[in-house]
């Protein structure tokens, strides 16, 4: 069986502790897109893991993790995050694959990245880690593939500096070099974790695009950059934020303003920690976007709902979520493609009684105030899904459960 985590908002949305949660559980984790943009961040004994490329599943002892075909590699970041895990304490040796056909960043192409960022007339605010311009070479039919790394003809007709980069790691990586479709079709019977980067609003085709990353982060992603047919997709799972953040430029619809919200994006900042993991810029803050949610309800086709950062809330004596836009004085209850559409949207905004309690020891649903379990159901009702996982904090332990995920049902 397997399941696939999937961001339903802007990225940022707690993926990395639930992939941890559920890795657990797991013989295999894949990543199937994006590349060092991500920050996946996994608390675990009360020490913090800072993960970019490398699957969340790896700081268990022996679980199997593997850099999809989806996914654009820049090996030198790659060897400098194993080597943090390796002194974080984390056996990784023997445990990391990567897939021959997933695309390779070069250092020329970071700084291309940011220099066309720069006269764009629409930047984006990219992390200049150089995803654009790998996956803009993929499809191009110009990009370098693992697998040509040992493709002599081909290897051997690259430019003399992008060989000097890449001479290092041919031999350093091959131990770790696998045919992912041939790897994890041999293992269908097992639990397989595909772990989605970003989100689905940054999606190349489902996303605010031109405000974008340049991959396929949506569910049927999982099956692109893992090689598992889609109709081996037994689960997807979608992870949000109890409020909702973006980084880099772009549209926001319910983004908090201080004229009508006050101080509340910096409270919600500051309570939620909303810090890029791998930029360190603040991120922008704003209303549960329910619209939005809905949206990605239905582009993803979730099975159920994974909530996080839930106990943000827990001093407000009320919070409000956005249930509807009114763009040039019409109600919109969709979520528009148009840019100048989603730049124009007021949201419309429904309150909800504040528990003005600690959720962080609570481990079950019962155990949750009345009015968190109204504010969850409210949700639930409004986009048709189920929420089964509930995260009260950053600490494994810290996750209310209401369906075991690995049960077939
Ligand atoms: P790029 O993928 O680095 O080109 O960035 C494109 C846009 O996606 C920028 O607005 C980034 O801030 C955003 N972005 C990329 N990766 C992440 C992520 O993991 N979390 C949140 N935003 C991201």
């Amino acid at each position: 069986m397997n399941i696939a985590v999937i961001g339903a908002q802007w990225g940022d949305e707690g993926k990395g502790k639930i992939v941890d949660y559920l890795a657990s559980e797991t013989d295999v984790v894949v990543r199937f897109s994006g590349g060092a943009n991500a920050g996946h961040t996994v608390v675990a004994e009360n020490v913090t893991y800072k993960l970019h490329l490398i699957p969340s599943g790896i700081i268990y002892p022996g679980k199997q993790v593997v850099l999809g075909a989806g996914m654009v590699i820049d090996l030198e970041a790659m060897f400098e995050e194993l080597s943090i895990l390796e002194q974080q304490g984390v056996d990784t040796s023997g445990n990391v694959f990567i897939s021959d056909r997933a695309h390779l960043v070069l250092p020329s192409y970071k700084e291309r990245d940011k220099e066309s960022d720069k006269t764009r007339k629409r930047p984006i605010g990219t992390t200049g880690r150089g995803i654009g311009i790998t996956y803009a070479r993929k499809a191009g039919r110009e990009g370098i593939r693992v697998a040509d790394l040992y493709d002599t003809e081909f290897y051997n007709g690259l430019p003399k500096e992008d060989k000097a980069f890449l001479d290092p790691f041919r031999e350093r990586i091959s131990p770790m070099v696998i045919d992912i479709t041939d790897f994890l079709y041999n293992r269908l019977g097992e639990r397989i974790l595909l772990e989605g980067a970003q989100g689905t609003l940054l999606d190349i085709d489902h996303g605010t695009y031109p405000y974008v990353s340049s991959g396929c982060s949506i569910a049927a992603g999982a099956s692109i950059g893992s090689g598992i047919g889609p109709k081996h997709i037994d689960r997807i799972l979608g992870v949000f934020k109890a409020y909702s953040t973006r980084v880099g430029n772009g549209p926001f619809p319910s983004e908090f303003n201080d004229a009508r919200d006050g101080s509340l994006c910096e409270t919600v900042r500051e309570l939620g920690r909303e810090y890029g993991v791998t930029t360190g810029r603040p991120r922008r803050c704003g209303y549960l976007d329910l619209v939005a949610l809905k949206y990605a309800c239905r582009v993803n086709s979730f099975d159920s709902l994974v909530l996080t950062h839930i106990d943000v809330y827990d001093e407000f004596e009320e919070i409000s979520a956005c249930v509807g836009y009114e763009i040039d004085g019409k109600r919109v209850d969709r979520f528009p493609a148009s840019i100048g559409s989603l730049n124009k949207v007021k949201p419309v905004l429904k309150s909800f009684p504040g528990w003005k309690s600690s959720l962080s020891d609570c481990r079950t649903y019962d155990e949750l105030p009345e009015n968190a379990k109204k504010y969850i159901a409210f949700i639930e009702e409004f986009t048709g899904t189920a929420m089964e996982i509930i995260s009260v904090g950053y600490e494994r332990r810290q996750t209310i459960v209401r369906k075991d995920q690995w049960t077939k049902s």
